[in-house]
Order: C-alpha cells, then structure tokens, then sequence
C-alpha cells in the first residue's frame, strides 16, 4: 500500500534565512495560509527567541492556521523552549523543533562542547520540553558529517527523553544520494529497536543534491522530508518542495507514495512567494522555470505538436500553469509555424502558407524571437488584412510618496486614437486603468512578474504577465529600460492576442 510522506516546510525559517528572503510578518502570515491551502503538513513559522519580530509571526501564523501543524525552532536551551511555547501556547498541534550540532567541526569551534556534555544538555532539554510539547523533532545539525556511532547515541538519548521525530540534516549539503540512503538506512534500522517515530530528512543543496539525497532517503524508510518552495534558504538553499513533490508525482511507479499537497496550487505558491521576497527564478528552474514548457527546436516542437508526452513529462496544468509552449525562432519548422497560426484560428492555402513562411523564417534570422504580433503581421500582408493591434503612442505617469498615482495613455489603432487616464494603487496599476478605460475593456490581472535582464544599472525591465477577457487567459511579454514602459507594452501585447484571436477566429478562410 502507497505511504504516505509527511511535507514540513521551512520557507518560513530556513528559507527565510537567505539574505534577501526575510518577510514581514503579514507577508509571513500571507504564505503561511498559502502553504496551508497547498496542503503542507508542517508549518515551520520561525525561530521565537530569535528576534520580536520572529516571535510575533510564529504567534499569528499560530492562530491563524488551521490545518497544518506549526513548529518553531528552539536550540537546546530552556529559554528558547519557553519562547516556542509562549508563541504557540493556544495552538493545540505545536511542534517544538529542537537542534544541536554534533559534528566533531561543530562542537570544536562552534559549541565548544564534549560529545558528554552535549547529550546532557539534550537530555535535561527534552525532560523540560515534554511538559509542553506533544509533538517534538530532534536534529543533530550538520549530521551527514557525523561519526555514526555517536550520531546515534545521541538520537538514541533523544527518543528515550521524548523525542517523536528524529531529522537527520545534511546542513552543508555535502551527502551523495547513494550513501546518504545507505547512511538513513542504519539509522532507521537502528532506532526503530528503541521506539516507534518518524524519521525525517532535511537537504541542502551546496551540490545540487538536495532533492536527489533527499529521494534516496525516502527509498531508505525516510517519510518525512522538509523543504522549502522555490528551494529558497542558506546559500545554495533547502531540498525544493516542488521538485520533490513533481517526482514522487512522475515517478509513482518507483516510490509508491502519496502527499498530502494539491500540486494544482503549486504554481500560484511559487508566484507569491516570489512576489513577496523579489526572489525570481531563473528561466531553466525545474517546475517553475519559464522554460520548462517551451520548446524552440524544430525536432521538439514537431514532436510536442504530434504529442505532448514527447518531450513532456507533466502536464503544466497539473501544477497550475498557464503557457505558451511554442517559442518560435529560427529553428522553428513548418510544423510549430502551422501550429501557431491554428492557435489564431488561422488557416491558409497552400501558396499562402509558404509565401508566410519563407517571410518567417527572413525575420528569424534577423531576429532571437519572433512574437506573435511579427507572426500576425506575416499573416496580414499575405492575407491583404489589417492586423496590426493597439500600438502605445505615449504614456504619462505620476506617482510619488505623498501622491495618489495617475496615468494618461494614448494608444492608436490604424487612424483610430484612443485617450483615457486613470488613478490607481501605483504607478503600473494607474496606467492598466488607463488602458482599460481608453479601450473600453475590463481585463483581469492574472499574473504580473518584473525581471531584471543585465546586471546593474544598464539592466532592462522584462515584464511577463498573464490576463483574463472572457475565461481566456492571454499572455503578454515586453523588455525596456523603463519597467512602467514595459508593463504598458506587455499588457498592450496581451490584449492585442485577445483581438487577434476573435478576428482570425471570426474572418480567415477557413
Ligand atoms: O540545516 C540545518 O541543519 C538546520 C537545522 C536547524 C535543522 O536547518
Ligand atoms: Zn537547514
């Protein structure tokens, strides 16, 4: 029978902890609820004793969550155990995560401890920590450095004094799946003579084998793995709980075990996460990477056209995407070409497909990517047809820190202008109104994110977004130095699909 593997995440402590990540305590609360809603286990809010701030989010996430359990991180000291349970003292499903290093490194220059004093000091903590804690996990931190016989001593000492999850980190990230599986094996064989509980792992990635090592343990008896959304925290980051999630998911036929997440949320997680910390992902990032579902090159393209499970292994739906999955270039064939213009509804006689071809591939060459509006452009000359959208004339933007924001757009249209301002929470709110109201439409804002392209202060604005007209969803692109410049642009973009869509829907030869 499938088993089933426990999701704890630390987005909220560990990934908080990467320089950059830190939130604030409503944001906190934000993803918290948002974690909650995808399904996650176990909640790890913060570290109480660690700052005001850190105490007050674990106290509210606390209250506010429902579903999932909420653990707080607590060194093996009486006081940072009382700040955990005065945090969550109403929660009735509370977690103390308790942790102390035990690698010969670590107890040399950093605790300045014997291996004796460390297990009385675990001992005396665990004594206190039961009178108000139910659920209790223990850590060795930097274990996978460990010598195993006092490793597990002292994860031993931990479950006689009350410990009900055991979590074996690989701190620095320097395990190699094979052995790390091996390593969680004795571990587990080992401890389950003592008493029953849960053996949980908890990766990072200096190597790039948080989500490898992290596999291999749960084919080790592991069921318990802690992550973090996007793989955010210290350094490389934390095992990423989409990556894990996605191959347990694909490849059921090898672990025969089942989550408790809707993978459906995971995309929409991943969005505001990076809205809230501004940590965007790179393009080839597995999961939610742009590319992940695109396909340039002729062979792809024509195979993925034919049949999707060519070159795809999960359905982007399934994680809740909404893509564009051709990127038509200069590899780009006749296949993915036709395919575009079925997208549109356009269909063309032979002459005239191969008379829009030859001028693709011409612009191909010239340029990195040809957009739909070039694709739609082609396609209008050779049909004698005007398809060439709402074009941004000139936008003006007020914003300032002591003033309501306000936009004028004007946008024209062959001959036809179209004028409107508007005011709004921000500048690129403002200007949205503006469009809206210039061109009479009510789109809804899906999905909004804005990238640096370059380093420094020459980087451009690449704004990426994604509406709504009438239960279609649209996606519109657009790079300029002024990010203001490029939302304008790619929401124009996204709205010139729309029409473009009814119009060769409505009006090519069929
Ligand atoms: O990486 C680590 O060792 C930790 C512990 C606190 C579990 O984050
Ligand atoms: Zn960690």
């Amino acid at each position: 029978m499938a088993k089933k593997i426990t999701i704890f995440d630390t987005t909220l402590r560990d990934g908080e902890q990467a320089p950059g990540a830190s939130m604030s305590v409503n944001q906190k609360i934000e993803m918290a609820l948002a974690l909650e809603r995808l399904g996650v286990d176990i909640i790890e809010a913060g570290f109480p004793i660690s700052s005001p701030v850190q105490f007050e989010a674990v106290n509210k996430i606390g209250q506010k969550v429902k579903n999932s359990k909420i653990a707080g991180l607590s060194r093996c000291t009486k006081e940072d155990v009382k700040a955990v349970y005065e945090a969550l003292r109403d929660n009735k499903n509370r977690v103390l995560h308790l942790f102390i290093a035990t690698s010969p490194i670590h107890r040399k220059y950093k605790l300045k401890k014997s291996k004796k004093e460390i297990i009385k000091t675990v001992t005396e903590t665990l004594k206190y920590a039961q009178n108000y804690f139910n659920f209790i996990e223990f850590s060795p931190e930097d274990a996978t450095r460990t010598e195993l016989d006092f490793l597990l001593q002292i994860l031993r000492t931990a479950l006689i004094n009350g410990a009900t999850t055991i979590n074996i980190p690989d701190t620095v990230g320097y395990a190699i799946p094979h052995e790390f599986g091996q390593f969680i094996k004795k571990i587990f064989e080992d401890l389950k003579k003592t008493k029953d509980f849960t053996l949980s792992i908890h990766c990072h990635n200096d190597l790039g084998l948080a989500v490898a090592n992290s596999l291999a343990a749960i084919q080790s008896g592991a069921t318990q793995v802690e992550v973090t959304l996007n793989g955010i925290g210290e350094r490389a980051g934390n095992c990423a709980l989409e990556e894990v999630i996605m191959s347990l998911k694909v490849r059921k036929d090898i672990f025969d075990v089942y989550t408790n997440i809707k993978t459906e949320l995971l995309y929409p997680t991943s969005k505001l996460l990076q809205h809230i910390t501004g940590f965007i992902l790179p393009r080839n990032k597995p999961i939610f990477g742009e590319n992940v579902f695109s396909h340039e090159s002729g062979i792809h393209q024509h195979g993925v056209i034919s049949k999707k499970e060519t070159y795809e292994i999960m359905k982007p739906e399934t994680i809740g995407r909404v893509v564009e999955t051709l990127v038509m270039g200069r590899h780009s064939g006749r296949h993915a070409f036709r395919n575009k213009l079925k997208q549109y509804g356009i269909s063309l006689n032979k002459k005239e497909f191969e008379r829009a071809f030859a001028k693709f591939i011409e612009i191909a060459d010239k340029k990195k990517e040809v957009n739909d509006e070039d694709i739609l452009s082609i396609v209008s000359s050779i049909l004698g047809k005007e398809a060439n959208g709402y074009k941004l004339k000139y936008f003006y933007v007020y914003t300032g820190n002591s003033l309501i924001p306000s936009a004028t757009v004007k946008i024209i249209k062959g001959e036809n202008e179209f004028i409107s301002a508007s005011t709004g929470d921000g500048p690129v709110d403002a200007l949205f109104k503006a469009i809206d109201s210039a061109l009479n439409l009510k789109p809804r804002l899906k999905e909004y994110v804005i990238q640096a392209i370059g380093k420094g202060k020459d980087a451009q604005g690449q704004v990426n977004l994604t509406i709504e007209i009438e239960g279609k969803c649209l996606n519109g692109k657009a790079i300029s130095t002024d990010i203001v410049e490029a939302s304008a642009l790619a929401y124009l973009r996204a709205i010139n699909r729309y029409y473009w869509q009814k119009m060769f829907f409505k009006e090519a030869k069929i």
